[in-house]
């Protein structure tokens, strides 16, 4: 297994539950910025290479490209590329005209590097996998992981997604946790980025809720479906979310809006990755046919 400086404590800990070596590929930059790596030692066989395209995104993003490359000159017979974190699945269509559709053009080139399979967690879209790798894909989810943290606190609750399209997380977390699920209805202004949530009708007065949703960047999601639930007199307020960007100021948002605690995994390191991805990249390798 190799690792880069963006997924070193995630990999040794894949690493040492699969019992394998860990090689931690050397890292520089040159003096006019570019990126360099190097593996120190000889691979073979199949390889699995763990980075996430953490911030900085395009500098990881670049990383992972020669790391794939380094790999595959150092004597791999097969690369299984596993990002924790893809960045750029947001920008899965054209929303509008002009834009470009991001998640393939970063997927296309990790295949055309060389990458023999892949292997993501919590991916925004699962279908952007089949729409544009050809080679063997996974969607590993640490949905159980992060519902089950919740177990003691969710008793007659309920399990919220932020939008229609994330609603598939809280019918996970809600098998789990035994409870019901539902999601908020949400509408971004795709120019100016302004995010309203109007309630559905779901019943949340006095009992707990879970807010499940793959990434928090600003907490401005989060931050208004929290008080959405709360006006509609929700006991309390849970957030658990696979992807930490949090940028500067969403952790304080986010607990000024009234949620009682928030937890992450540790695809983005991050003050709340509590919960590790390991088991969900062990699922996903086993349901894959690596052992
Ligand atoms: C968007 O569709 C995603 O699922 C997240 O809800 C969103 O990226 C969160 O971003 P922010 O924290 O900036 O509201």
């Amino acid at each position: 297994m190799v690792a880069s400086s963006s997924s070193y404590g995630l990999a040794a800990r894949v690493a040492r539950k699969l019992g394998w070596r860990l090689v931690i590929a050397e890292e520089k930059k040159f003096p006019d910025g570019e990126a360099y790596v190097k593996l120190p030692s000889k691979v073979g066989g199949y390889v699995i290479v763990v980075h996430s395209i953490a911030p900085p995104q395009d500098t990881n993003f670049l990383k992972l490209l020669i790391l794939i490359d380094a790999v595959k000159g150092a004597g791999a017979d097969e690369v299984i590329v596993v990002v924790p974190y893809l960045a750029y699945a947001r920008q899965d269509k054209r929303f509008l005209e002009g834009e470009p559709v991001s998640v393939g053009v970063v997927l296309k080139s990790v295949e055309s590097v060389g990458a023999d399979a892949f292997i993501t967690v919590d991916v925004h879209s699962p279908k952007s996998l089949d729409e544009w790798l050809s080679i063997p894909h996974a969607n590993a989810m640490p949905i159980p992981e992060l519902a089950s943290y919740f177990k003691l606190l969710m008793k007659d609750g309920v399990v919220l997604a932020p939008d229609k399209g994330a609603v598939e997380r809280a019918r996970i977390a809600a098998g789990i946790l035994r409870v019901e699920y539902d999601y908020l209805e949400k509408f971004r202004d795709r120019v100016t980025g302004e995010v309203k949530i109007t309630p559905k009708s779901v019943d949340v007065k006095g009992r707990p809720v879970l807010i499940v949703d793959d990434i928090i960047s600003t907490g401005g999601t989060i931050t208004l479906a929290s008080k959405t639930v709360l006006e509609q007199g929700a006991k309390e307020v849970y957030v658990a979310c696979t992807h930490a960007l949090l940028v500067s100021g969403a952790l304080d948002k986010i607990y000024g809006s009234g949620v009682k605690e928030v937890v992450a995994t540790d695809t983005v390191p991050s003050p709340i990755s509590k919960i590790c991805v390991a088991p969900a990249i062990i699922r996903a390798l086993k349901e894959m046919g690596y052992k």
